[in-house]
């Protein structure tokens, strides 16, 4: 015990150590830099060799030896960074080091499935675990500092950019947001394999109205606060290191001029010590957003919010000195900005040795590495989620198969698989379907193919060679979906089913009388209704990046059991969005037993979706018992346990879910809630007994006066495989708990 004490006080010590070791340090640096100076530390520029926005400069070496660069982004290779490098620690006065950024969101080169695949694997490790390859390959080409995770929280599919989070819900986003950061950062920032994470876009980007991308946000607070913060605040504890603002206005103020987000709640009540930086060129745009009308007034409002650096848009750098000289931001603001800056970039070691992370042999050593791709594919296997299976179409056994019709413009594509935000990963690396499943097949059953029709458009003209390619085998395997280039920034849809003809395609193949498996490859929830009722197994396998032919394969022929869950509610059709599991009850809540008038619901579809948050099958069955609870009730904290057993014909995993519903509040309250969840692998015949505990603090939440806490009284528990299959339990919480009765709007 006093071992341990010593062991931790030492700890503590020596952290504390640091952490002064570097404030004198950066006093030391901020004291000798002009104003000008420590407003280039403020400014960040795109490099010319990789583009991710409209491009304002194209001479970005003179800037560097000018002095009015700080961070540079899309700037890759051991090479190239080197190169900058040099010209900012040896060409300019003070001889400070760039800090090199790189939108690294599933992978560097080696590629993962897009994070919303990655999310519906449910397993933290595997996603932890992604983000430590994709540190380890960008580090080594000279990248310190990825702009991801991005953990707004999803409930619009029409929203492009739903395919790099975790999803719709809000406690599954916090989980998935620490592993990610832990993933990115690992344990120790200025090892040469780790690289800062970026929490972004803070605050509520996925919340645009109609999911078009940079639109308005308008919301209560309650629901910012219950919703949307609380995988922010997840990333803050996790150690993140940095925070990008977000595009869009919330409720009349422009994220990136918005101090109540930064400067209350990030720094005043989280204690942020990081630094921000702006999205792309946000500044500049406060100016058609209608909050400022010139660009320095732009800059004083996003400094004087809390803004620490300007990506791309110039406006600090050309803006500030003035602003200072005429009282409109204190030199103190600046200070504080470019203390953050310069804090992380110690943390690095960049002043011990700028160079560090720009080494051509571990970059030519670890990037595409054996072990970085199988880890791929495993990440790719857990990611696939079975929507559909008919007659145990899934998995074929290739014992009583002669030959497979693979058919579909998305079968021997490389580029597609992929996804958006694929930084450095290239088609020459990855693997097709077509390519996963020759290599399967070879030796023991032909593979035929015919592409059938284009991704869009509205030509037919392959429809008959495929179906003629269909009828020769014993089972159709056809690849459709959406382009990697129509999901991710700027890539809002306002229909989401499958483009062009491609379900056309599929009916038309039905005339083969052969089983259909319809593997889907895109980035969002699509409306699937056709698919779901023509199809006789469904695949959702994303993008699943390099290795996403080879894993779609060995879900195919069953050399891994699928065991996704969808971190995203299936819509039936457009019209139902905004669509997710933990809606309101309402006063007239419609019961499908009792269908009578005046209910809220729609005429002309259900209110349930296709596919439900947290729905998966596996080629196994799992049982649930009845929930049994530690007790009826309780001050503070109960459990709840249910056995699982697999009844089926496989070894499998399941992800057993845990909601919970608090019946009446003081606010009212979502159905159910996710409140934890657990991947089990059973064999065949196996039962395990899952059990949750459930605290009095998980259950807290904002009322309309904006306290938060929970009141005594009962609440349902739901444990199950989906969140609409689920057995249920309750108990009594006999004492309420209060996080805080003070408004935290208003306070200081
Ligand atoms: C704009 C995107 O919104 C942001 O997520 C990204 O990090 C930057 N561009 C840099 O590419």
């Amino acid at each position: 015990m006093r071992k341990l004490l010593i062991t931790v006080v030492g700890l503590l010590i020596s952290q504390v150590m640091c952490a002064q070791d570097y404030s004198k340090q950066v006093e030391k640096l901020l004291k000798k830099m002009t104003l000008e100076e420590k407003v280039g530390q403020m400014t960040q520029f795109t490099s010319s060799s990789d583009v991710t926005g409209p491009t304002l400069r194209d001479n970005v070496e003179k800037d560097v030896k000018a002095g009015h660069v700080g961070s540079l982004f899309n700037a890759v290779s051991a090479e190239y960074t080197r190169e900058l490098q040099q010209m900012a620690v040896e060409e300019t006065r003070l001889g400070i080091p760039l800090l090199f950024g790189y939108d690294v969101i599933h992978g560097f080169k080696t590629i993962f499935p897009i994070p919303l695949a990655e999310a519906s694997s449910f397993d933290l490790e595997m996603i932890k675990g992604a983000a430590r390859v994709a540190a380890e390959e960008a580090s080594a080409a000279g990248i310190h500092w990825t702009f991801a995770p991005m953990v707004d929280v999803s409930r619009d599919p029409r929203w492009g950019r739903v395919m790099e989070g975790a999803g719709e819900d809000t406690y599954y986003n916090s989980v998935v947001a620490k592993a990610r950061v832990e993933g990115f950062q690992g344990d120790d920032l200025s090892a040469t394999n780790t690289v800062l994470a970026c929490a972004k876009h803070f605050l509520a980007y996925g919340a645009a109205q109609g999911g078009r991308d940079y639109h308005t946000v308008d919301m209560s607070m309650q629901t910012l606060h219950d919703v949307y913060l609380p995988p922010f605040k997840a990333c803050v504890d996790a150690g993140v290191e940095t925070f990008m603002t977000s595009f869009n206005e919330i409720n009349g103020i422009p994220s990136t001029a918005n101090p109540y987000l930064f400067k209350e709640i990030l720094r005043n009540q989280w204690d942020f010590k990081g630094m921000v930086v702006t999205d792309y060129t946000a500044i500049n745009e406060l100016i058609p957003h209608g909050i400022a009308d010139n660009l320095q007034s732009a800059g004083e409002l996003a400094v004087n919010a809390g803004i620490d650096m300007d990506m791309e848009g110039a406006v600090f750098l050309n803006t500030l000195v003035k602003a200072v000289k005429e009282n409109k931001v204190s030199e103190e603001t600046i200070d504080e900005a470019v203390r953050r800056i310069l804090t992380v970039k110690f943390k690095l070691g960049l002043f011990d040795d700028p160079y560090k992370y720009c080494n051509a042999e571990r970059e030519e050593k670890v990037t595409l590495s054996a072990d970085f791709k199988r880890k791929a594919r495993l990440a790719a296997q857990r990611s696939i989620v079975l929507l559909k299976n008919e007659n145990q179409t899934l998995p074929i056994t290739l014992s009583n198969t002669k030959k497979i019709a693979l058919i579909g413009p998305l079968a021997k594509s490389r580029k597609d698989v992929l996804g958006g935000w694929k930084a450095k990963g290239s088609p020459k690396n990855a693997k097709s379907l077509f390519e996963g499943m020759k290599h399967a097949t070879a030796g023991k059953a032909e593979l035929l193919y015919a592409k059938g029709c284009k991704l869009s458009g509205e030509d037919k003209s392959g429809f008959e060679e495929a179906l003629e390619v269909a009828k020769k085998a014993d089972v159709i395997v056809l690849a459709i979906g959406e382009s990697r280039v129509i999901s991710g920034e700027a890539k809002s849809r306002s229909d989401i089913s499958v483009p062009g003809v491609q379900t056309d395609l599929l009916a038309h193949l039905k005339q083969a009388g052969k089983p259909i498996v319809v593997v889907l490859m895109n980035g969002r929830p699509l409306t699937l209704e056709r698919e779901d009722e023509l199809a006789d197994a469904l695949l959702e396998t994303w993008h699943l990046g390099t290795m996403a032919g080879p894993a779609i394969a060995d879900v195919i022929f069953g050399a891994y059991n699928p065991s996704g869950k969808l971190p995203m509610t299936f819509p039936r059709n457009v019209g139902q969005i905004p669509i997710f599991y933990n809606v309101k009850n309402t006063g007239r809540p419609f019961n499908p037993e009792k269908p009578s008038g005046y209910k809220s619901t729609y005429l002309d579809v259900p209110n349930t979706p296709l596919y439900a948050f947290g729905y998966g099958l596996s080629y196994t069955k799992f049982e649930y018992s009845e929930i049994k609870m530690s007790s009826k009730s309780t001050d503070n904290e109960i459990t709840a346990s249910v056995e699982v057993k697999n009844v089926g014909d496989y070894d499998g995993e399941e992800v057993v879910q845990l909601y919970v519903q608090d019946v009446v509040g003081r606010s009212t309250r979502p159905l159910k809630e996710l409140k934890g969840f657990e991947k089990i692998f059973l064999k065949q015949g196996e039962t395990k007994t899952v059990t949750f505990n459930i605290k009095k603090e998980d259950l807290t939440y904002f009322r309309w006066d904006m306290s938060e806490g929970v009141e005594a009284g009962d609440f349902n528990v739901y444990i199950g495989t989906s969140s609409d299959n689920v057995k249920r339990a309750s108990f009594t919480l006999t004492e309420g708990f209060e996080v805080r009765k003070d408004n935290p709007v208003k306070s200081k």
